[in-house]
């Protein structure tokens, strides 16, 4: 759905140097066949799960509402996702308040829209019980101490990583919260990282979660979901990745024969963020210059204001020319963006073909922390987000303009 057809890429039925005309560069764009059909995935292979699409991978309100009227529900980890789930129509019973530091006010938020909390510390259980006028349904964050060979900054569930209670603790916590007022834990959350190709760190992330849970049950307490988070890797650079099929494979014997250790019977819940929408979406990006020297330099419209993975975690995101596909690539490139940062690489040492000013790149796999992460930096506006179904396109998000950058911002008068 996002393909070359002659020398053309084209999103759906929609050639993407229409779309880089019509509304201009630099430009998010994506394919809505490709992003059902990732939730259709999970949803096939998790027909007895609940799934809680992890908003902060792409929180765009037209994307965020395809994926709610599936039927998921949605991790949210601030204030400010919880209102955006609300407004995209996400079921409230079937959205996570997660978050290692939520502030009273967020706290407050959540009781009152009644979601459930997924609770990271004894402060933040306390709060909840101080705060609230009704009983609220929580889990805690387990920290299972499981290395899921990824970027060491998406690990998440490691020993010395911020997020979560220890295991050997969770009993404990759980005893607590029997004690604590207006709070009544329903569940058990852990989340090991993302970008995860391994499948045994989530089954052993399971199994300890079945420990953990086995114990707690001790405690009289009645056990409505397991949620094991989200992590699924994407094939990025073409040396594959499982899918949600293989993790079913992987997950639902585990869970399945591990239920017959519990007394209560909770479904299993998953958090997927990345690969429900990192492969849905094209970045497009105009050529400004191409420099020839000590290195080939092709010198686009976005950097990592728009896109931060390549500099932040070093991530490989696929290039290609959006008007030159399947043309012979001779020319050995860094595609860089136009911040004044040496770190402004999104691509290194990739072979195009002969690039020209005016070409419109196209960098892959970009639906998934990517306009969520971009920023203003260098004085640029944040890009357009486009849409596409089949022959037709909205634009769903206006790019931004010079008065953006003045937003909420105020001079005093003794300056004017
Ligand atoms: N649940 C929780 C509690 C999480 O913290 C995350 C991601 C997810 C679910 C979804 O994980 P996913 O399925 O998307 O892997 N900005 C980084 C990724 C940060 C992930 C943070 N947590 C990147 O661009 O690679």
């Amino acid at each position: 759905m996002i393909e070359a057809r002659g020398n053309l890429l084209f999103i759906e039925e929609v050639p993407a140097v229409e779309i880089a005309e019509k509304v201009g560069t630099p430009v998010y764009v994506t394919s809505k066949s490709l992003l059902e059909k990732n939730v259709e995935s999970y949803l096939e292979s998790f027909p007895r799960s609940k799934i809680l699409y992890a908003v902060k991978a792409n929180n765009n309100l037209a994307i965020m509402k395809i994926i709610a009227k599936k039927g998921l529900g949605a991790d949210v980890f601030s204030g400010g996702e919880l209102y955006l789930s609300l407004l995209a129509g996400f079921n409230k019973d079937l959205i996570l308040f997660n978050g290692n530091s939520k502030s009273d006010d967020e706290i407050r938020e959540g009781i009152d829209a009644g979601v459930k909390f997924s609770v990271d510390s004894y402060d933040e259980l306390f709060t909840i019980s101080e705060i609230s006028d009704k009983e609220v349904e929580i889990a805690f964050r387990i920290n299972p101490d499981v290395d899921p060979k990824t970027h060491p900054k998406i690990a998440t569930g490691l020993r010395e990583s911020k997020f979560g209670i220890p295991q050997s603790e969770a009993l404990k916590a759980y005893e607590v919260s029997l004690k604590t007022k207006k709070v009544k834990p329903v569940g058990i959350h852990c989340h090991i990282g993302s970008q995860i190709k391994d499948l045994s760190a989530f089954c052993e992330a399971l199994n300890k979660i079945f420990d953990v849970a086995k114990e707690v049950e001790k405690l009289g307490i009645e056990l409505e979901f397991l949620d094991i988070g989200g992590g699924l890797a994407i094939d990025y650079d073409g040396t594959g990745a499982p899918k949600p099929l293989d993790l079913a494979n992987a997950l639902i014997p585990i869970y399945e024969s591990r239920l017959s250790e519990l007394r209560s019977e909770p479904s299993l819940w998953l958090e997927p963020g990345r690969s429900i929408v990192g492969k849905t979406t094209v970045l497009l990006t105009k050529v400004n210059a191409v420099k020839k020297g000590y290195r080939n330099f092709v010198a686009v419209d976005a950097g990592f204001n728009l896109l931060l993975r390549p500099a932040m975690y070093g991530a490989y995101h696929r290039v290609e020319v959006a008007n030159k596909m399947n043309l012979e690539r001779s020319l050995t490139c860094d595609v860089v963006g136009p911040i004044c940062e040496s770190g402004d690489i999104l691509a290194r040492d990739r072979k195009l073909p002969e690039v020209k000013k005016g070409d419109i790149v196209a960098i892959f796999d970009a639906g998934a922390y990517g306009f969520v992460m971009s920023s203003q930096y260098n004085g640029r506006p944040r890009c357009a987000e486009v849409l596409v179904s089949g022959k037709k396109w909205w634009i769903i998000r206006e790019r931004e303009n010079y008065s953006d950058l003045l937003a909420k911002q105020k001079v005093p008068e003794c300056l004017y």
